[in-house]
């Protein structure tokens, strides 16, 4: 049997992007539902408050999934739905409603596979500090041990932290994501307490036997835009901080600062024995990847030094999100990955491709021909390549992007909310019958 046959297909989503239900059933407030209120920071002036409603519509949703014959439904749980406060009191309509998506999943013969954390922290908590206060270690802690004690035993495969870097660099460094800190000092403040919470959190599921835990990391090709050895450096840098921060300290090889000197300041933040506390050993490694960067040496850029140079001037086929469409990068990153030591098995826990309104929904089938052509080439070569999860199902809210990028295969109507399937669904259904026989 052709190894890529024996590939697990699933689907990724995230509470923030498609739960809606912002203030239903006693759900407290996410730094989403409070950033959205800058309407200026999200392109089309949306927010999340509905979404697609999967709060109500998550049975048509794991239907739609079964059907076109994917194993696996990965989501994610809102911290405020099950702690309003971020700590303290448990609101047992929030784990009614996560115990209804899990217990669908079983009844409907699809896996469910849980993301604790997909950026959407409680606000009464980001009203303390957020990811700054090295308490976050202990109230994450807190969280997923509630999490584990109500869904541990139907739900085995667990990723922790989705993207440390997006959520940490566009929320904390950036201010393009919620809660929108910038600088340089939010940001490392704040990694370090989100890798050494990540750390605790896989100790506080590993007490529960038999689950597979893992994390989801935010993968980027970074190339150097002339062959010139400042050019490349400034590649390096980039890599370190964009590819190795939020997996190498885990691995107990401590952060990149031999090639992105600016982590040398996480000192200040660390306190004796976090060296140790960081070191996890996951059960296997979630790649996400979508886009590549060219990066050019500049002076200008404060402690990064680099330039982005932008698909458009290298004659680059682009997404509506302005990414170069880069398929390409997941045979890349998997092999890396593969090198690792220890070797652990590897999922491609999202990939996708956003498309716009208006777009022929065949580009995206195209995109995925090449994604499994990239698959079928490193399972050739032995790498240990589990399953792949599309992102996503149905079209969401994409962040600071609103409404406007269409990653979904499932289309819907922003005023019924009724599904559609597109075409690339009905071509992956075929897909995955044909390769069953
Ligand atoms: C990765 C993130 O996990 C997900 O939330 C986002 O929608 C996709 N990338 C596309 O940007």
């Amino acid at each position: 049997m052709s190894k890529i046959k024996s590939l697990i297909w699933g689907v990724a989503t995230a509470a923030a992007q498609t739960e809606g239900a912002y203030r239903t059933d006693g759900k407290g407030l996410s730094i989403w539902d409070v950033f959205t209120r800058k309407t200026h920071k999200i392109k089309d002036k949306s927010n999340a408050k509905v979404a697609i409603n999967f709060y109500e519509r998550y049975k048509e949703d794991i239907d739609i999934a079964v059907s076109i014959g994917l194993k696996v439904f990965r989501f994610s749980i809102s911290w405020s739905r099950i702690l309003p406060e971020g700590v303290g009191k448990i609101n047992p309509k929030g784990i009614a409603f996560y115990n209804n998506v899990i217990n669908y999943c079983h009844e409907k013969g699809i896996t469910p596979w849980i993301t604790t954390y997909h950026w959407d922290l409680p606000q009464k908590l980001q009203e303390k500090g957020g990811w700054t206060n090295r308490e976050v270690i202990n109230w994450y802690a807190d969280y997923v041990t509630i999490l584990r004690d109500h869904f541990g035993d139907r739900v085995k495969y667990w990723i922790l932290i989705n993207e440390g870097i997006v959520c940490m660099g566009g929320g904390y460094f950036l201010g393009v994501h919620a809660p929108g800190k910038i600088g340089i000092q939010n940001f490392l403040v704040s990694t370090h307490h989100l890798l050494l919470a990540q750390a605790k959190g896989f100790e506080v599921l590993k007490k529960k036997k038999n689950l597979k835990v893992g994390t989801a990391i935010s993968c980027t090709k970074i190339e150097p835009y002339r062959n010139t050895s400042r050019d490349i450096k400034t590649a390096k840098r980039i890599d370190a901080l964009m590819n190795r921060l939020f997996i190498e300290p885990h691995l107990g090889k401590g952060y990149p600062f031999q090639d992105l000197p600016i982590l040398r300041r996480m000192s200040k933040y660390c306190i004796d024995g976090d060296e140790d506390k960081l070191k996890v050993d996951f059960d296997f490694w979630g790649i996400q990847t979508y886009t590549r960067e060219v990066v050019k040496s500049t002076w200008y850029i404060p402690y990064l030094g680099a330039l982005l140079v932008k698909p458009k001037y290298r004659n680059a086929e682009t997404s509506i999100m302005g990414w170069e469409t880069y398929p390409k990068g997941i045979p890349y990153f998997l092999n890396r990955f593969s090198k690792y030591d220890p070797k652990k098995p590897l999922w491609l826990t999202e990939c996708g491709v956003a498309l716009s309104e208006q777009e022929d929904d065949i580009k995206r089938i195209a995109y995925y021909r090449e994604v499994i052509s990239g698959m079928d080439s490193v399972l050739n070569e032995g790498i240990n390549l589990k399953g792949i999860l599309l992102w996503t199902l149905v079209d969401n809210f994409e962040w600071a992007e609103g409404y406007i990028p269409k990653f979904g295969i499932v289309s819907f109507d922003p005023k019924t909310l009724n599904r559609t399937w597109k075409k690339t669904a009905y071509w992956l259904k075929e897909y995955l019958s044909n390769i069953k026989l």
